[in-house]
């Protein structure tokens, strides 16, 4: 599955915009704030019906006009798939497969996968538990209905739960009863979870050492490691264990939502002591390991998206980054950067096929292979 061709309509900075792309590596270089990012994002639009970049769709629309328009024509299988986008001032979002219109955009997530690595994607990293508990979530619902339905259910028990608790702390009076509803129902929902988060974190692992070596060139250890209560004792004996801490604490001091995945470098974690660096590698080969992931789930490759990984890295692991990427275990790959020769060098040693686009003025020209780049 690739995309074949986009068309744009004043999305962003594109007044019009209609470009062919190689079924295996497109990348797009040029000065900052030129519209590279954009591009990605529009591709972006077409999997998961939003910007990955402003929530709110009318900013997207290019300054005085009413409404964008992105077409995506993808070869799928042996037929090509024609999504259709458009957001009007007024009117709201039109999805369209083929001409039809989508009931609903639920329903369109997920026909075509991707896989995004950008800058924001350091928090993964950097930031705190909630962002790789929302990782994992986000993986596993994507292919497990149940999941989806018993996260939802906790996350709901466990607001009334913490209501309760907090009402607990203006009258000092609670309904232990109700209380011990709670924790029974967050018991149930967070068996499955908890069996689940562990599956996928050990399978994971190895696809993520893999591709942390490969770009590393195996010069560090890394790990990743579940950590959950629920490990220990289930939940039901640590929530009444618990009860005097949460009625003191006046939140649920225990359960899934606690859970952490722990990013190891050697025995540390990668958050405190990795170089900026070292946590951009660590991060693309999350992501990458996210890719193969579903891959193995759906039985296709997602599209991958490399927005601006390349900043902070050596030249070395740019070369292994793109090297690993351009193996034909990916498919079609779209990368963004500043630098036209550190990515044009590399690309030229690759053995298989690459468009390399430049971006300037709202458009894309081609750049093509004799063009010999300064190095930088
Ligand atoms: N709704 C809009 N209408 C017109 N222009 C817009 C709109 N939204 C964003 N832009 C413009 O898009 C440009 C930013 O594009 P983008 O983020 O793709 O740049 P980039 O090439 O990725 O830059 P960098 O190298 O800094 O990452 C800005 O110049 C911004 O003014
Ligand atoms: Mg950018």
């Amino acid at each position: 599955m690739y995309l074949e061709k986009l068309t744009l309509l004043n999305f962003k900075n594109y007044p019009e915009l209609e470009v062919q792309f190689s079924s295996k590596i497109n990348c797009f270089t040029g000065n900052n704030g030129v519209g590279k990012t954009n591009i990605l994002d529009a591709i972006y639009y077409l999997s998961f019906c939003k910007s990955f970049l402003v929530s709110s769709d009318l900013l997207n629309v290019k300054h005085h006009e009413k409404l964008f328009v992105i077409n995506g024509s993808y070869q799928i299988a042996d037929s090509v798939d024609d999504i259709h986008c458009g957001f009007e001032q007024g009117r709201g979002k039109r999805f369209k497969r083929n001409k039809k219109d989508y009931e609903r955009l639920a329903d369109h997530i997920g026909l075509i996968p991707l896989v995004l690595i950008s800058p924001y994607d350091i928090n993964l990293i950097i930031g705190g538990s909630e962002e790789r508990r929302k990782f994992m979530d986000g993986i596993i619902s994507q292919f497990d209905r149940q999941y989806l339905f018993d996260l939802q259910r906790y996350n709901r028990v466990l607001l009334q739960r913490n209501y309760l608790l907090k009402q607990f702390g203006k009258t000092r009076s609670i309904d232990e009863e109700v209380l011990s509803l709670y924790d029974a129902e967050l018991a149930e929902t967070s068996s499955y979870i908890f069996q689940k988060r562990t599956q996928f974190v050990t399978d994971i692992k190895p696809i993520f050492q893999k591709y942390f070596t490969h770009i590393t060139s195996g010069k560090e250890e890394v790990s990743l490691g579940y950590q959950s209560s629920l490990i220990e004792n289930d939940l039901l004996t640590l929530l009444s264990e618990a009860r005097k801490n949460d009625l003191s604490a006046l939140y649920t001091t225990e359960g899934i939502h606690k859970d952490e995945l722990n990013l190891l470098l050697g025995e540390h974690p990668i958050r405190k002591l990795g170089s900026q660096g070292q946590q951009k590698s660590y991060l693309v080969a999350l992501k990458l390991a996210q890719f193969e992931y579903i891959q193995i789930q759906c039985g296709f490759k997602p599209i991958l998206l490399l927005d601006d990984v390349f900043d902070k890295l050596d030249s070395q692991r740019v070369e292994q980054i793109i090297k690993l990427v351009a193996q034909h275990s990916f498919g079609q790959i779209f990368i963004t950067d500043t630098n036209p020769a550190r990515i044009g060098n590399v690309l030229r040693q690759i053995d298989g096929e690459y468009f390399h686009f430049h971006v300037e003025n709202s458009q894309l020209t081609r750049l093509y292979e004799e063009i010999e780049y300064p190095t930088a």
